[in-house]
């Protein structure tokens, strides 16, 4: 990303202490200045997103039925707003575009109405707030899925609520159009035509890619938290959905209707990490300072993030409204600020934090490298007390480092694989094994985004651990961005390697995919096999740093067609496309894949901006389902799962497969669907369990061996019977206790650090000239 403008006003440690509750009691709000304007003015929702377009309610092309009546104030969009009281009054406007959002203002009048599109009915819509004054230029409806065509929208007025005597209101501001990116339009692809031309399709081998639903968010981080619903994080920018009037940075996502529910946040997420703890609550550490710049959010109320440590209670209630992120500076924090850490869970159930930089920038360097780990909930290693661990890995693999690669090991140990180096860390030790470095100077971590796998771990193997890298870069990681262009090749190569004596001996052995990427999500499918999806043939992760940016992408040439990695495959011919469908949406910089519990693939985001923009390669906010040939064909089911399943304890399934399946092949896999930003798959995980033979429906199996092997926490069991996975369905492995807690650590951390240190840090040191 582009260098920011930090926030010019710089609390003192004693302005914070004050500032902070009287932000946690008001988030929102507190804001002054809009995004583009040169002098201050309230701040509100109201965006037009580069290559967007607005029309004013006075503008000729919106016709209006009923009676309305024309306000003037400089306080409305284009000084103008139309209002009607009149119940059934109507507005209509037609415009040609993939998108569309209505403007107008919210109060205690203002009551609910009917929005059609294409003579089809979509929302209804509430404008009533329980305030007095107005809230202006708010966002009251969008739409961002339409096709690429001419449409005509229309809002009728219901003119009355319930409880409310006097007809309601409901005005127009403002509309906004975006045209968005469509087919070809976007995706240029070099490659897509590959998998289509050249591989005749077999209907049983077919994947099919339908695009259903839109996040609200953009999808910058995406994290299954039920069988129900994922949770989206993104950067605090102009989204549509909004909360407490101002844009949202996080929403809950129904995989059952797509309905996304806004969740509030208090800090700037921009780029945190994230695991669940073995009790099954989410952390999301990390982040960004608040942003202040020409084109960015000057103010929807947030803090600094970049040592917020934000948890999310379990919610597995398909109802999310009571699902919260908590989040105390004060009193829960990080010991050093981080932006782009890699966070994975560990064998005691608790949180890994590893690396980052101290500030948003770039590309890493020596001066803003953080190259510690700490833990959350804190813990002494060796004397730490909680506070930061210095690995010496993290300062080897200067400046193409951050998200690090991590997995947790069957041994306990972790496996890291930053820029061309690997190393397995001993973190009760704390000490590092080197591995051999990845082949052909290929680097596989941001901004050279690769992504990786830790192949799944079965009986059959002893749970011996292979690890597969794939994409990435062979660019000079110390060349400046002026001389590096969105237009350099990609790597295709994947690495992969048995992490025990005999093959790190044997070192990496090379394959290569079919194209080159670089951002490529990899997603464990129950069957084993992986998916490969998203990224660019071209360029490096980022927007806005190398020459011959494509609007503000450091990518191009979005590989459109995903392939099949079939790790029991014959070396060298592992990769499939066949049958695969070739997608028009690119998925490039922030774009995220995740398997669901039913077995399909979510794919989202990509935002290679600042801020929300329509200027190629847009903010992306459609969501596509790939649905894996399983999907279409008779699968097993399976009855009542145990909440919870010890380690080494025994259970029983009720086992349903359809009529005439031959019953000698049949597994069960615990999966963990991984944390996902920046193409790092944190945790993601498959453990197949040792079972019986399924006999009369019922099939006894045994919980991991251990929380080596299946690090303690929530997980998605799936059946697999020949090849076909049933859906998932979410269990707790382990105690379900919380992972250890260190009291004096705790506070050590505390004592030590203070909120926003790095704001502090930039108040005191005048010299500090990087910004
Ligand atoms: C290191 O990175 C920061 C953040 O991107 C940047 O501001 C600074 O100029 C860089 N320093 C060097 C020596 O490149
Ligand atoms: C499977 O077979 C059973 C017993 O023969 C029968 O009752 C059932 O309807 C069959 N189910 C399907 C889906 O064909
Ligand atoms: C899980 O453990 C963490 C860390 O100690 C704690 O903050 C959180 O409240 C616990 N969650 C539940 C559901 O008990």
């Amino acid at each position: 990303m582009r260098e920011l403008i930090w926030r010019s006003f710089r609390p003192t440690v004693s302005l914070l202490l004050f500032l902070v509750p009287v932000l946690a009691k008001e988030p929102a709000w507190n804001g002054h200045t809009t995004p583009t304007a040169q002098k201050k003015a309230p701040f509100t929702p109201y965006y037009v997103p580069p290559g967007a377009k607005s029309y004013d309610s006075t503008s000729p092309l919106i016709s209006y039925k009923g009676t309305w009546t024309d306000h003037y104030s400089t306080a409305y969009i284009g000084k103008s707003l139309r209002a009607t009281s009149e119940p059934l009054a109507e507005v209509s406007f037609s415009f040609t575009g993939t998108g569309v959002e209505w403007f107008g203002s919210m109060d205690n009048q203002h009551g609910p109405a009917i929005v059609i599109i294409d003579g089809k009915r979509v929302a209804e819509v509430d404008t009533y707030s329980a305030r007095m004054a107005p809230l202006r230029q708010q966002r009251l409806f969008w739409a961002f899925d339409l096709a690429l065509a001419h449409h005509t929208l229309k809002i009728v007025n219901v003119g009355a609520r319930t409880g409310y005597q006097r007809p309601t209101k409901i005005d127009l501001d403002a509309f906004v159009v975006t045209r968005g990116c469509a087919g070809l339009a976007c995706g240029t692809g070099r490659d897509s035509v590959l998998a289509a031309a050249n591989l005749p399709a077999r209907r049983d081998m077919d994947w099919t890619l339908t695009q259903e639903g839109t996040t609200g968010v953009h999808a910058m981080q995406l994290v299954v938290i039920s069988d129900t619903h994922a949770l989206i994080v993104d950067k605090v920018e102009h989204n549509p959905l909004t909360i407490d009037g101002h844009p949202a940075w996080a929403a809950l996502y129904s995989l059952e209707d797509n309905a996304v529910t806004p969740l509030r946040m208090q800090s700037n997420s921009f780029c945190a990490g994230g695991t669940f703890l073995s009790n099954g609550t989410l952390v999301n550490v990390g982040g960004n300072p608040v942003v202040e710049d020409y084109t960015s959010a000057a103010d929807f109320g947030d803090v600094d993030g970049l040592q917020a440590v934000r948890l999310f209670a379990p919610c597995d209630s398909s109802s999310v409204e009571d699902c919260a992120m908590y989040e105390n500076h004060d009193r829960m924090r990080m010991a050093s600020p981080r932006w782009y850490n890699t966070v994975i869970r560990i064998n005691d159930g608790s949180a890994m934090i590893i690396g980052g930089s101290k500030k948003g920038g770039w590309m890493n360097n020596a001066t803003v490298n953080n190259p510690t780990v700490e833990y959350y909930p804190p813990k002494s290693i060796q004397g730490s007390n909680g506070m930061p661990i210095d690995i010496s890995f993290l300062v080897k693999t200067l400046n193409s480092n951050l998200f690090p690669i991590a997995f947790s090991l069957p041994n306990g140990k972790i496996f890291m694989a930053a820029n061309r180096d690997a190393m397995i860390y001993d973190w009760q030790a704390n000490t590092e094994q080197d591995l051999p470095q990845l082949p052909n100077d290929v680097r596989v971590t941001y901004p050279m985004t690769g992504t990786a796998v830790l192949l799944p771990l079965s009986p059959e193997n002893n749970y011996t651990p292979e690890i597969l890298i794939c994409g990435g870069s062979t660019l000079d990681d110390h060349t400046p961005g002026y001389e590096i262009s969105s237009q350099n090749p990609a790597s295709s190569q994947c690495s992969r390697m048995v992490l025990d004596d005999a093959g790190i001996a044997a070192g990496w052995l090379v394959e290569y995919m079919p194209q080159a990427r670089v951002m490529p999500d990899a997603v464990l499918l129950p069957t084993g096999q992986v998916l490969i999806v998203n990224g660019g043939a071209t360029g490096i992760s980022g927007y806005g740093n190398v020459v011959e940016q494509v609007g503000a992408s450091n990518a191009d040439y979005p590989v459109l067609t995903p392939v099949l990695y079939d790790p029991a495959g014959i070396p060298q011919r592992r990769f499939s496309a066949l049958g695969m469908p070739t997608s028009a949406i690119p998925r490039l910089y922030h774009s995220v894949a995740t398997l669901t519990p039913k077995g399909a693939v979510m794919v989202a985001g990509s935002n290679p901006n600042l801020d929300r923009s329509e200027v190629k390669y847009g903010t992306e906010y459609r969501v596509e389902w790939l649905r894996p040939p399983y999907m279409s064909q008779e699968r097993p089911a399976v009855g009542a799962v145990p909440r919870r399943i010890d380690f080494d304890e025994s259970f029983q399934l009720d086992v349903e497969v359809p009529n005439g399946t031959a019953l000698d092949n049949v597994k069960v896999s615990i999966m963990d669907l991984g944390y996902v930003t920046h193409a790092v798959h944190a945790n993601s995980r498959l453990v197949y369990l040792v079972t019986t033979t399924l006999e009369n429906g019922i099939l006894t199996a045994r919980g991991p061996p251990n929380g080596n092997i299946y690090p303690p926490g929530p997980g998605w069991l799936y059946i697999i019977v020949n090849g076909v996975p049933s859906e998932g369905k979410k269990v707790m492995i382990g105690s379900g206790n919380g992972p250890p807690v260190d009291e004096d650590a705790i506070r050590h951390v505390l004592e030590s650090s203070a909120v926003d240190q790095y704001e502090i840090s930039k108040g005191k040191s005048a010299a500090d000239s990087s910004e």
